[in-house]
């Protein structure tokens, strides 16, 4: 029997603390059966809903983990051995095992990466789940038209950072973002192209809001929630739209304002709009062809902050959670 080196969750963790809930285990890899392969992971995205997932609470979108158990999320790697006429040996392949070194993945649940249309470090970020959740929140769900102003929080971040450069592709009038500390607020700046960039952390928001948006957002996406939301909520147009994409201040400490401040969004008649990505898979393909064709010419800046190794899974989604990283974050497994 074949095994593998895993990600395993140790005990449930508290606020952003999660490395010390973490340890590496052994698991052991099934036999290939008709229509699965073995891979060889290269690359694992972090990502929020691990920390989410760590805890016992209801999902509705997805599963927990279990204590002693591996954690799973989305990964890329080579095809090894194959039992499958869709996934050769030799092709590098999307799929939902990550956590782990090696993974035997049903064909079904892989999808073939074209490394000539984007390096395979982008077929997890603006080619991936990221980029396309933020395509989805700014199009079908924040029904985004050229001429218009967004701002975006959670900009320093993976999905924030394509959120805001999706937009300027896009047409928007306005891209203002919020983020945590000078680099990565001059980042967004000199090479995304946002217009103006908000340091979260020693500014006040809602005047600052104002006076970048004299005339009101038309549409606020939001990875944040908690304060930054209702400052965002006193600064929309009336009849502007919220996207909802997540609220990763939820996992922090601080506190979190009353729900009595959703009164903004009856006085200004806002809508306000929860989405999931997985709804949207419909417009992948027009996804795919409009991005692969941003990184080609050079429009689009797709930047991670890449940790070295297994054992370094826990410092990665650490720094995601405390801010350390810019763009995306993802863990280095081989070659
Ligand atoms: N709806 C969906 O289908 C879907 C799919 C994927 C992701 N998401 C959501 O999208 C959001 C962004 O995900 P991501 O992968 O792009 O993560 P990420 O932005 O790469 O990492 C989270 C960022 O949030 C900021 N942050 C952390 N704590 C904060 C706090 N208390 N207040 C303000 N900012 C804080 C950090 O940057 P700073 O340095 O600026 O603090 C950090 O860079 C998350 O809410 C996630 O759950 C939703």
């Amino acid at each position: 029997m074949k095994q593998t080196t895993a990600v395993l969750l140790g005990r449930r963790p508290e606020g952003i603390k999660v490395a010390e809930a973490l340890t590496l285990g052994t698991i052991d890899l099934p036999e290939l059966t008709p229509g699965t392969v073995l891979v060889r992971n290269q690359y694992m995205s972090v990502d929020p809903s691990t920390r989410g997932r760590m805890d016992p609470g209801e999902k509705q979108y997805t599963t927990n983990f279990e204590i002693g158990g591996p954690l799973d999320g989305s990964a890329i790697g080579v095809v090894v051995e194959s039992a499958s006429d869709l996934l050769p040996v030799g092709a590098t392949v999307r799929h939902r095992m990550g956590w782990r070194e090696y993974a035997v993945v049903d064909d079904k649940a892989g999808t073939i990466c074209d490394l000539q249309k984007a390096p395979a470090v982008s077929w997890l970020s603006s080619m991936g789940q990221t980029g396309f959740t933020a395509y989805a929140g700014l199009l079908p769900v924040g029904k985004l038209t050229p001429g218009e102003s967004v701002f975006v929080t959670g900009a320093g971040g993976a999905v924030g950072s394509m959120a805001g450069q999706f937009a300027r592709l896009l047409g928007a009038s306005k891209v203002v973002g919020s983020a945590g500390g000078e680099e990565k607020c001059a980042w967004l700046k000199d090479e995304c192209g946002f217009d103006e960039v908000i340091d979260y952390r020693t500014a006040d928001v809602r005047a600052a809001l104002g006076e970048a948006f004299p005339d009101g957002i038309d549409l606020f996406f939001d990875n944040v929630g908690g304060w930054q939301m209702v400052h965002a909520l006193h600064n929309m147009t009336i009849g502007g739209r919220i996207s909802m994409c997540g609220a990763v201040s939820n996992f922090g400490s601080q506190e979190q304002p009353s729900l009595s401040e959703l009164i903004e969004v009856v006085l200004r008649r806002v809508t306000l709009r929860g989405f999931i990505v997985r709804d949207y898979e419909d417009l992948r393909p027009e996804f795919e062809a409009r991005v692969s064709g941003w990184l080609a010419s050079g429009e689009l800046v797709d930047r991670a902050t890449v940790f070295e190794g297994i054992e370094n899974a826990g410092a990665g989604l650490e720094g995601l959670l405390n801010g350390a990283n810019l763009g995306k974050a993802l863990i280095r497994l081989s070659e």
